[in-house]
């Protein structure tokens, strides 16, 4: 047990207990969106092996939950939808830990490292949720939770440090070597450039793919790669980082009696307030974080009403940014409290449009613009803003590759695809398409696109309709939702189609769902159900194992936001 190992030096503030030198592996479950849990779970267990333990790496999705007993230690990484809920190969061990079946844990030592974005409210929700109910069961931690932000690097290193040092005090007798921490991950697709240091690429084309009198404006960019050594996939993304509009920080500055020629320091070194705003943080969205602290640092009663209650934050986080925050709860403050107020400057991610064996040194993006108005104040999406407004063809943006395993075309060019998006959705199946054609893939592909209207948002119709002639692209349908009184939506289509669509799935079509997480892709979920009960001529039970079969084999894949 753990009280009969030596005494050990813990690493500082890491809150370490003991585990038992009893030869058993570590097991580290990984649930992913686009692959980075799986790409940190894996390094973590080569940093285990390199301490000469046994270790295991597992998909959550096609572990076995019965294993769990049997488990003695087990690291979880796993990130969280935007909208709170677990990434679909991790639902299963998600809702048996959370169901009534859910066995007593007490001989299970674990840790959690969680991934997230702080611009959603429910920030590293399955993460907390593993956590708690891991606790729940008896199970003991070996560290504390880390829940990391967009840029994750350091906090994933500073939880595997504390995990290191645990699992490296517990199979050695007495000392504790130096454990080897690894440098920051280098993003697998360059080994220059990657979301640390991005590459500065030149807009070559800006186009708003919207027609005149649409709703919507649609930003089309390609950027020019020359010389940057950066390497992409169909089904990757590309990091963009944006900076402030002076019509944003100039309302602060004066609110907070600023001049912007305070100097601070920032994590990127020592600047003026105004650069320090304009490049290094963030305005806008408003998190939970920043709210948080505001609330402690103003002592604000109004506040530490609304941070009790959660449905009171979602409420009160909807549609406001620091200002609103600022203004409704004014506080005087030195320029360096009010940053650590701030979220950094992150990078916001784009489906990559293009193949790069179609289209070379370029790479092509797709950006909807967010605009509304709320609490009296016309807003803007932080990036999309500064991508339609503040960017022209010649200008730089700071980018890098966000490589996306769990989004990729099928390694066998024969093998069906079925490509479902609404909006911006669309991006990917252009890269899909174009590196189809490229391969002189003989494979089947079916696309389904939804817009609004036909005339105004029908991105890429010419480049289809091309493909479609050629035969590259074998059927598209699409659902322009307002160009009658009905709405029309994509699943609805696919319900139309649903004989021919079971019959793709029959001969091994992969599923490709992409755009909106909250409603749109619920809603093709449920209309691929549908169909394949149907169809399939199966029970409720069925097509759900139907389902979950498409996942765990990699044939139903989700790129959602
Ligand atoms: P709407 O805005 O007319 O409701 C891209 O935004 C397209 O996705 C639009 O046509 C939009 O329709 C549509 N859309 C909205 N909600 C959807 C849902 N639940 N399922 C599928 N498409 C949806």
């Amino acid at each position: 047990s753990a009280s009969d190992d030596p005494p050990i030096q813990a690493a500082p503030g890491s809150g370490l207990r003991l585990l038992s030198n009893d030869g058993e592996p570590v097991w580290i479950l990984y649930g992913t969106h686009t692959g980075n849990s799986e790409r940190l779970a894996k390094l973590s267990a080569k940093r285990i092996e390199d301490l000469g333990i046994a270790a295991k790496v597992s998909d959550m999705g096609s572990f076995k939950v019965k294993e769990l007993r049997n488990i003695k230690r087990l690291l979880i990484i796993v990130s969280t939808h935007g909208i709170g809920e677990p990434p679909i190969q991790a639902s299963e061990l998600y809702e048996y830990l959370h169901g009534s079946k859910a066995p007593e844990l007490k001989q299970l030592e674990y840790s959690v490292l969680a991934l997230g974005d702080t611009a959603y409210t429910k920030f590293c929700q399955t993460g907390k949720d593993f956590d708690g109910i891991l606790a729940r069961l008896g199970a003991q931690r070996i560290c504390e939770r880390v829940d990391c932000d967009v840029d994750f690097e350091d906090d994933y290193t500073r939880w595997m440090e504390g995990n290191l040092a645990a699992i490296a005090s517990s199979f050695q007798s007495g000392n504790v070597p130096a454990v080897p921490i690894q440098p920051a991950i280098s993003g697998k697709a360059s080994p220059v450039y990657d979301r640390k240091h991005p590459f500065g690429a030149t807009v070559s084309k800006k186009i708003n793919l919207n027609g005149r009198h649409s709703s919507k404006e649609t930003i089309h960019l390609e950027l020019d790669l020359s010389n940057s050594g950066l390497r992409y996939e169909p089904g990757d993304s590309l990091g963009v980082y944006a900076s402030n509009a002076n019509r944003l920080i100039e309302p602060v500055l004066n609110t907070l009696h600023f001049t912007g020629e305070e100097l601070v320091d920032t994590y990127l070194g020592k600047k003026t307030l105004l650069e320090a705003l304009t490049t290094d943080y963030e305005l806008t969205p408003l998190t939970s974080i920043s709210l948080n602290r505001y609330a402690e640092l103003t002592g604000s009663t109004r506040l530490g009403k609304i941070l009790n209650d959660n449905t009171a934050v979602v409420e009160y986080l909807y549609g406001r940014d620091l200002f609103d925050l600022i203004r409704e709860v004014p506080f005087k403050m030195a320029p360096e409290v009010f940053i650590s107020l701030l979220r950094k400057n992150s990078p916001r991610m784009y489906s990559i449009a293009s193949s790069q064996d179609a289209v070379d040194d370029e790479v092509h993006i797709l950006a909807s613009v967010v605009r509304y108005e709320a609490y009296g104040r016309y807003k803007e999406g932080h990036c999309t803003s500064f991508l339609a407004g503040r960017i022209s063809e010649d200008d730089q943006l700071q980018v890098f590759v966000d490589a996306n395993s769990r989004f990729k075309l099928p390694l066998d060019p024969d093998m069906p695809v079925i490509m479902v998006g609404a909006g911006t959705g669309v991006a990917p199946y252009r890269a899909f398409i174009q590196q189809r054609g490229i391969q002189d893939a003989p494979g089947k592909s079916w696309l389904f696109f939804g817009e609004r209207n036909f005339t105004t948002d029908f991105y890429y119709q010419t480049e289809w309709l091309q493909y479609l002639k050629e035969g590259t692209l074998t059927r598209a349908d699409v659902a322009f939702s307002r160009d009658q009184a009905k709405k029309v939506y994509v699943q609805h289509r696919m319900l139309e189609q649903g004989r021919e669509l079971f019959k793709w799935l029959e001969e091994g079509a992969h599923f490709y769902v992409c755009g909106d997480a909250q409603k749109m892709a619920k809603d093709v979920d449920h209309a691929l159900k549908e169909i394949i009960q149907t169809q399939g001529g199966m029970t409720r039970e069925k097509a759900e194992e139907y389902v979950k079969c498409l996942q765990v084999t990699d044939r139903y894949q989700a790129d959602i936001y």
